[in-house]
């Protein structure tokens, strides 16, 4: 896949149904490295994908029919003054899938999506080291609203955790 998306090769969004499970647990496996993760999350990864929350929680890309990426949306808090805040707690392009537009596809869907419920705001955590994911949230309207310095040590180095976001 190294094609930009056309009339002929189309990215798509759907909710996640409990049969993608395979599909994302493969996604899940190749798709993160230190500078997107935590080793640690990946060294524990169970056999099933929604072992930590629902397909109810997951938007699925697919391309030209394939599952390739996926975003897990959530409320961000579980009390009623803080109802309105979504959170990203995951989002991933299958590595042969990138570029492509389907992350895009996916924070356009989870936009789509939060405006549906009523949401006011779109919250997310990214490492300072991930420039890829920055680039994108920032193209698609997400700031900076904090910066957490020397966060997390990873493989050795310690990194800034970015609290980014996007009002509705
Ligand atoms: C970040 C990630 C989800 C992007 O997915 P993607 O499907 O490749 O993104 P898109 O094709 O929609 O890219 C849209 C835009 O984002 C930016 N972008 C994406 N990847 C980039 C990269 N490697 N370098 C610079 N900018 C990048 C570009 O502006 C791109 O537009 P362009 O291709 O026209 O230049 C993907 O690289 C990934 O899964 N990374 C590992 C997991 C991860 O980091 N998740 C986010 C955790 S917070």
């Amino acid at each position: 896949m190294s094609e930009r998306p056309s009339a002929d090769h189309e990215v798509t969004v759907r909710r996640a149904v409990q049969e993608d499970d395979a599909a994302l647990l493969a996604i899940e496996k190749i798709s993160w490295d230190a500078s997107s993760g935590f080793p640690s999350y990946q060294d524990n990864l169970t056999d099933t994908f929604f072992a930590r929350s629902g397909p109810e929680a997951h938007l699925v890309a697919e391309y030209d029919g394939e599952v390739v990426g996926y975003l897990r949306l959530q409320n961000k808090y579980p009390f009623p003054e803080g109802a309105g805040v979504l959170t990203i707690n995951g989002l991933a392009t299958a590595p042969t899938a990138r570029r492509l537009g389907v992350g895009s596809a996916l924070l356009d869907a989870a936009t789509a999506e939060g405006r549906l419920r009523g949401a006011r705001k779109i919250s997310l955590h990214v490492h300072s080291t991930n420039a890829a994911a920055r680039r994108l949230y920032e193209r698609h309207g997400y700031i900076v609203e904090g910066t957490h310095p020397n966060e997390f040590l990873i493989e050795g180095d310690l990194i800034a955790a970015l609290d980014m976001a996007k009002m509705l």
